[in-house]
């Protein structure tokens, strides 16, 4: 068999698993539940709602859209369902807040009115446009469902809050040409201004199964025209949604770059959502502005294999840059893993993650997140742990704390690496499989070893985090796996009428680019009820898990580090808060 037979067979496995596998949205795009979508909410059941992340009062919630920091305000914007707990009816809310933790919504920004927006508002960004103020665009559905991009403007933009939003009549500002898939054509980045006078955005988009990011140029933001070729483009990727486009320095690793920085030191990077698994991946790479083409590093792999900002439940990601204190922020939606049926009797569905810091790492390689440093003013009681080894078999309990609730930093020490296992070369692609292959109660050599989190004491319900150190042998370095594994998560019984709708209990996972030179490994992890935020290596992988314990909620839920394999390794230090909830989250959004 020739070597591009074997891998289309691989690819062809690989679809086969996810879709064994159960991966929700398989069948692509929002599930569209006509009836569903519009039956009101009774009553709201808080049992699983997170107490420190941000959340509307009730309802469905998708994609942060138009991040910005603008007169001494954070504004979020969101895909908002009025009228129901699954996907539908989408406006764009909108609430602000002046640290990023507290919150207050105002009215929304935008809902269907407009004949290019109809059938929809979705996806978008603003743009701070010097002499205009900021403006979105945003993706409009007409009649025909067809995808067009389209402006709005605030009515006052000397007003801080942005309250009222115009859609200016000389919309739409770009259609699909007969060339392109008008039902694939959305999602509008932040625009960024040029030397050569020219303003840019990219549109996701497919051709066939080939995923696209299109550029469109304007000189005054208002007519915009297609580049003749598309920035980017990748086949058998299906379509691209919620594309972001942004340079990282490759010198200073502690500073965000707005995007219309030009500097010799610099890369940039190219993240897309797919459509077709709900995951994302991105490359880093080389943007030519005269050419308008972006062309990934030779080593950083594009396609199914592409690095993820976050390789569990974790979409549609949107970052904007924040002038206040130079960084690029990170928003994404943490969807839901259980049932549509259990969406409709919560009353609610979807959150947003904890914006994280992005950098690149200084090994160039990828980027590093972190959770903004404001989320540390919630932090409450405080216990921790030092210089303590766990023998194998060996779990110690974080007690003093609120572990429901909670942010748990571990630096693990591990003195040998000698018993670890070995690396079998065809693991490489297959970090999903490795972790559900070897669980958390699978003895190792070095590891697993991490935190069990929302658990009960005798396990029957419990989600570990953990990492498993192999040896490669052709690099001879250590291969370092982290795990994020809902599978024990809960023991409530699937109940949808639907065959494939049950409760999402996937094995996250993702490898960590670390050498283990000094014998150290950091993990961070921020538990809210039904969602866990895990930053390997200091956010070298991050894994978000939603899941849904029956019996480990609220004050009976446990924390415990545990070892499983047979090399002993020791807590160097564990630091755990409770966390508090906010003063004001997002008081009112209707
Ligand atoms: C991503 C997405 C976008 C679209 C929006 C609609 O989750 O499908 O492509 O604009 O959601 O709500």
């Amino acid at each position: 068999m020739g070597v591009s037979n074997i891998v289309s067979v691989f690819l062809l496995l690989v679809l086969i698993n996810l879709s064994s596998n159960n991966i929700k949205g398989i069948e692509a795009f929002h599930k569209v539940y006509e009836k569903l979508q519009s039956q009101s909410v009774e009553s709201v059941n808080p049992l699983h709602r997170s107490a420190f992340h941000f959340q509307p009062p009730k309802h469905w919630i998708n994609d942060p859209n138009g991040p910005l920091y603008y007169k001494g305000f954070y504004h979020l914007f969101y895909q908002y369902n009025t009228k129901g707990a699954v996907w539908g009816n989408i406006v764009w809310a909108h609430s602000i807040s002046k640290d990023l933790v507290n919150w207050e919504a105002l009215e929304h920004a935008l809902y269907p009115s407009k004949w290019f927006d109809v059938k929809g508002t979705w996806s978008g960004s603003i743009t701070i446009v010097p002499g205009k103020g900021p403006i979105i665009l945003y993706t409009g559905v007409n009649k025909n469902e067809t995808q067009l991009q389209n402006y709005a403007i605030p009515e006052d933009p000397s007003d801080p809050y942005l309250r009222k939003w115009i859609k200016p009549d000389d919309n739409p500002i770009a259609m699909p040409d007969y060339t392109m898939n008008g039902s694939a054509f959305r999602d509008p980045t932040t625009a960024w201004f040029s030397k050569d006078g020219h303003w840019r955005t990219v549109v996701g988009s497919r051709r066939k199964h080939r995923g696209i990011a299109y550029i469109y140029r304007s000189r005054d933001f208002k007519h915009w025209v297609k580049a003749k070729h598309p920035v980017h483009s990748k086949e058998s990727t299906g379509m691209w949604e919620c594309p972001d486009f942004f340079p990282v320095s490759t010198t200073d690793f502690e500073n965000g770059l707005d995007l219309d920085y030009v500097g010799p030191n610099t890369k940039h990077v190219l993240k897309v959502s797919l459509d077709i698994t709900r995951f994302e991946y991105y490359t880093l790479g080389k943007y030519d502005p005269k050419k308008d083409r972006y062309v990934p590093d030779g080593n950083s792999p594009d396609g199914w294999e592409g690095l993820r900002f976050d390789y569990g439940n974790f979409y549609a990601s949107k970052t904007f840059f924040d002038y206040k204190k130079n960084r690029r922020i990170l928003w994404g939606w943490a969807n839901e893993s259980d049932t549509v049926e259990d969406d409709i009797s919560k009353g609610w569905a979807g959150l947003q993650v904890i914006p994280r810091t992005v950098l690149l790492d200084s090994n160039k390689r990828h980027l590093v997140f972190w959770p903004i440093e404001e989320i540390e003013s919630l932090r409450g009681n405080y216990v921790r742990m030092n210089n303590q080894n766990i023998k194998m078999g060996q779990r110690l309990e974080v007690k003093g704390i609120t572990p429901a609730q909670a942010d748990v930093e571990v630096t693990f020490n591990i003195p040998s690496l000698e018993k670890a296992e070995t690396f079998d070369p065809s693991f490489k692609l297959k970090p999903l499989e490795l972790c559900k292959m070897k669980g958390s109660n699978v003895t190792g050599g070095v590891g697993p070893f991490g935190l069990i989190t929302l658990a009960t004491p005798d396990l029957e319900e419990y989600t570990p985090v953990f990492f498993r150190v192999f040896k490669d042998t052709s690099t001879h370095k250590p291969k370092v796996l982290m795990c994020s594994d809902a599978r024990p998560s809960s023991l409530k019984q699937d109940r949808g009428p639907l065959k494939q709708d049950k409760m999402y209990k996937p094995s996250f996972a993702g490898f960590v680019d670390v050498d283990l030179a000094d014998g150290r490994i950091s993990l961070r992890s921020l538990i809210d009820h039904s969602v866990i935020e895990s930053f390997g290596a200091l956010g070298k992988t991050v894994i978000t898990s939603r899941v849904y314990p029956v019996k480990a909620v609220k004050e009976n839920a446990h924390l415990y580090v545990f070892n499983n394999g047979t090399q002993i390794v020791n807590v160097e230090s564990l630091n755990a808060w409770s966390m508090q909830r906010p003063l004001q989250m997002n008081n009112g959004a209707q």
